[in-house]
């Protein structure tokens, strides 16, 4: 009698315990949008207090039917799948869906739309609703909403849910309308895969250009048909010795295609008139003397020039800059520029002149290292300030717009500090906190706010190897440089945002970055 008694009484405590346990847990899920770490930081933020719930029959409604909206949806989805196992359908509706869906609408007319990049995200517990006025907006959007949930939903195998988001309403649009980081795939040739998961890295911190650093001393990496030992010997070869590498026209468009996907704009450099060792290496035409040079697998700079009274030369420079341009939507066209000791300032001059008029008789805008600035500069041509300052004063001086990348803040391959492995350090050790902390409309002065297009990050690679190498110089700094580009100064606080960061070490791990883990930072991994 007793022991049938207790047997009724099990199920019911059971259900209690359940109960109880639900409640606390219920207690740890977010309820407050404000102190969720976004990066970057959003220009304004209002919590409500409850949650919106991922559930296993949400629906992603599109609030149309272009493939390109459509498109969107679908990135969202295979964003969230892996990791909640869920179907999450893209579906178009004209209508208000009901309750529990996600929902991304072109539309509006407030301050973030205003921005070809704002979005507005209005989060109940009944919806979340993505709005903005582009669809570059909208995809801005969806990072928000990754970050929006636990770092979990990163990882590519199923995880147990909860997948709650906090409700209230944000706001956001970028300080900036050019923000972006460099890959050198001349020192180490990185193949299409690499480029892919670097992309990916830039479009999770809203950034929306990759320059690709196509040719130098060490090699060529971009298949040109009317010049074809470009690629036949002079990309046979990389920094130490290496195999090297180069990506075939077809390979390039899917990089640019990809970048496109991820409203991300691609600018092709050529190095020139100096770093273009390679190019001499194929042709002996394109040197003074009619002589090849050896291919060149050191990192010395500063010893190599295109023949610059040749005709051939411009014949040469057309050609590369023609077909690259074909396949390259961007309005951008990078010529380099740099560190071309081995020319004389005399011949250097006219050079850069010639070769913009050549860049804008393929339909691009000009983007040059800082040094471009000694030459008188087209309408539309923009300087990279890394090095000189002055040089970026001489480029506003005739009215040029001015990249951001100051080498001792916003280079990504000079080392942390004295133990980091990989990575020089002759612009000095850029630790997370100087990467972070600066401000671009103050760096330099004469160049104010007005003057400046944005940020850019290089990566140089004179000895990074592989993407594990990348990972580690490029995290946690590259989203310090995105914040930069994206929130006003007046919201960006060192010791704020070292808060934030740090709990982005667990979405680091979940998406299996090789992240430096920052003595200034204390950082949540995904076990803490
Ligand atoms: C550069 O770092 N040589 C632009």
């Amino acid at each position: 009698m007793y022991h049938k008694k207790q047997k009724q009484i099990l199920p019911l405590l059971l259900l209690a315990i359940a109960v109880l346990f639900q409640v606390s847990c219920t207690k740890q899920e977010p309820s407050d949008l404000s102190s969720e770490s976004i990066i970057p930081k959003p220009v304004s933020v209002v919590s409500t207090g409850a949650y919106f719930s991922l559930k296993p029959n949400t629906v992603i409604y599109v609030t149309g039917e272009s493939p390109e909206l459509l498109g969107i949806g679908h990135y969202l989805a295979e964003k969230l799948r892996p990791s909640t196992g869920y179907s999450l359908n893209v579906k178009s509706t004209a209508d208000n869906p009901g309750k529990g869906s996600i929902i991304l609408s072109l539309e509006g007319t407030s301050a973030a739309a205003a921005n070809s990049e704002g979005y507005e995200l209005h989060i109940t517990a009944k919806q979340l609703r993505l709005t903005a006025a582009t669809h570059a907006g909208l995809f801005r959007g969806v990072q928000t909403i990754r970050q929006l949930l636990p770092a979990r939903i990163e990882m590519t195998e199923r995880q147990q849910g909860p997948w709650k988001i906090a409700t209230g309403t944000i706001s956001d649009y970028p300080e900036y309308s050019h923000r972006g980081a460099m890959l050198d795939v001349a020192r180490h040739f990185f193949g299409i895969d690499d480029v892919r998961r670097f992309i990916d890295f830039l479009a999770y911190y809203k950034m929306n250009s990759l320059h690709l650093h196509l040719s130098d001393d060490q090699g060529w990496r971009i298949e040109i048909k009317s010049w074809p030992n470009l690629t036949l010997h002079g990309s046979t070869t990389e920094v130490g010795g290496g195999s090297g590498g180069f990506f075939t026209q077809e390979q390039y468009r899917a990089i640019v295609e990809y970048a496109g996907e991820n409203y991300i704009t691609v600018i092709p450099e050529i190095d020139m008139p100096g770093h273009t060792n390679a190019a001499l290496a194929s042709y002996p035409e394109l040197n003074c003397d009619g002589k090849a040079t050896e291919l060149y697998t050191g990192i010395e700079v500063g010893f190599s020039s295109f023949c610059i009274h040749k005709e051939i030369t411009y014949k040469f420079i057309d050609d590369v800059i023609r077909e690259i341009s074909e396949m390259t939507p961007g309005p951008y066209f990078h010529i380099g520029g740099d560190e071309s000791h081995a020319t004389k300032l005399s011949d250097y001059i006219p050079f850069v002149e010639r070769v913009q008029e050549i860049a804008t008789s393929h339909g691009k805008q000009c983007i040059g290292w800082d040094e471009i600035a000694n030459a008188k500069l087209k309408p539309g041509s923009i300087a990279q300030n890394w090095a000189n300052p002055k040089n970026a004063g001489k480029a506003v001086a005739q009215g040029a717009k001015i990249l951001m990348s100051p080498a001792n803040k916003a280079y990504i391959d000079m080392k942390y500090d004295k133990t980091t492995k990989y990575g020089l350090q002759w612009a000095g050790f850029v630790e997370v906190d100087v990467s972070y902390n600066w401000d671009p409309a103050t760096l330099v002065p004469g160049v104010g706010r007005e003057d400046i297009v944005g940020v850019e990050a290089p990566l140089w690679t004179e000895n990074i190897t592989n993407i594990k190498e990348i990972e580690y110089m490029v995290f946690p700094r590259l989203a310090g440089i995105a914040e930069i580009g994206w929130t006003p100064a007046e919201s960006r606080k060192w010791e704020e945002y070292r808060t934030r960061l740090g709990r982005h070490g667990e979405r680091f791990d979940a998406m299996d970055i090789n992240y430096y883990k920052s003595p200034l930072v204390d950082w949540t991994g995904l076990d803490e």
